[in-house]
């Protein structure tokens, strides 16, 4: 497979960043179908790229017309069997049997010709693929949040993926207008090795009374820092960054600098997820 035979593009999991990829993808100009484990959460999703889009137009970068061919070229969709694409973004829970399982269907659905990505965060690519038959397609593609400014993709090749699926993976993020770099199949790749730091010691400080979550976002926010520590987590979610710092943990041996902390996990206990919520580490009035 060849980038140019790409014409649909598959996005399984329509949440923070699934929507975003299938927004990426679909202004690109391929046809995605958005994917999801019910209706609801699916239309949740296409609503969120509708917000999305609309900002855009009310910024000028791009026109009303525009915006209805993007969402033309979106299909949703809450059963797999209609998941039928060339190639197929996966971006659901942060959990390796929950993918495994879902790429194991994405397979009997798509035949023996479809290529496999994965946002993963922290899992390697080879331990999604030890349990599947078709490992050679499968690569990581680790998009950032939100995934339609953000330029990098990290594109990940374990020692299973052939270099046609590395390829093809890497000319896609070229085409949908983003940075790609390799990284090496290792937990967490480059960017979370270092960036989950950014999360776990902030967090730290603050339960050691040393300063609260407002002074800290400040302060890093005033050495040059785009966003502060807390305010990027209810960006991304504060129940999908504790699942990556959980998964980190682990596949780390338990190394303390990216120990989960009990702060983070009582917030997502309670349901304060973030942004996503109206409520995380801060407020967000409706
Ligand atoms: N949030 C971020 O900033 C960020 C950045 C990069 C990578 N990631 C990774 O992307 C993936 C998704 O994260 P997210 O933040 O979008 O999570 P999210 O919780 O916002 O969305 C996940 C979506 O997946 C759906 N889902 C769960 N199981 C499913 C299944 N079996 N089939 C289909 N859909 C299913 C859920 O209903 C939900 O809508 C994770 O692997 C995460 O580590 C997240």
């Amino acid at each position: 497979m060849k980038i140019d035979d790409i014409k649909t593009i598959g996005v399984c999991g329509a949440g923070t960043m699934g929507s975003g990829i299938a927004q990426v993808c679909a202004q690109s100009g391929f046809f995605v179908i958005l994917f999801d484990i019910s209706d609801t959460t699916v239309q949740n999703g296409l609503k969120q790229i509708d917000k999305n889009l609309s900002t855009a137009v009310s910024k000028q970068k791009i026109s009303e017309e525009e915006k209805a061919q993007v969402l033309h070229r979106i299909r949703i969709t809450s059963t797999i069997q209609e998941v039928k694409a060339e190639l197929i973004i996966e971006a659901i829970l942060e959990n390796k049997e929950v993918k495994q399982r879902l790429f194991n269907q994405l397979h009997e659905v798509n035949g023996a010709s479809a290529l496999f990505a994965t946002n993963t965060s922290s899992i390697p690519i080879s331990a999604i693929s030890a349990d599947v038959p078709f490992p050679g397609r499968i690569a990581g593609m680790h998009f950032f949040n939100p995934p339609f400014l953000m330029k990098l993709v990290e594109v990940i090749r374990s020692e299973q993926t052939t270099e046609e699926t590395a390829q093809c993976v890497y000319d896609l993020c070229l085409r949908l207008g983003k940075y790609p770099v390799r990284a090496k199949d290792r937990p967490g790749f480059i960017v979370n090795r270092i960036g989950k730091l950014y999360h776990t010691e902030p967090i730290r400080i603050v339960e050691d009374g040393i300063a609260d979550i407002r002074a800290v976002d400040e302060l890093l926010e005033a050495c040059g820092f785009r966003m502060g520590p807390f305010k990027l987590i209810d960006l991304i979610g504060v129940d999908a960054n504790l699942n990556v710092t959980k998964s980190l943990y682990a596949l780390m041996d338990h190394a303390p600098q990216f120990a989960p902390s009990e702060l983070q996990q009582k917030l997502v206990d309670d349901g304060h997820l973030g942004k996503k919520t109206g409520k995380g580490f801060y407020d967000y009035p409706a």
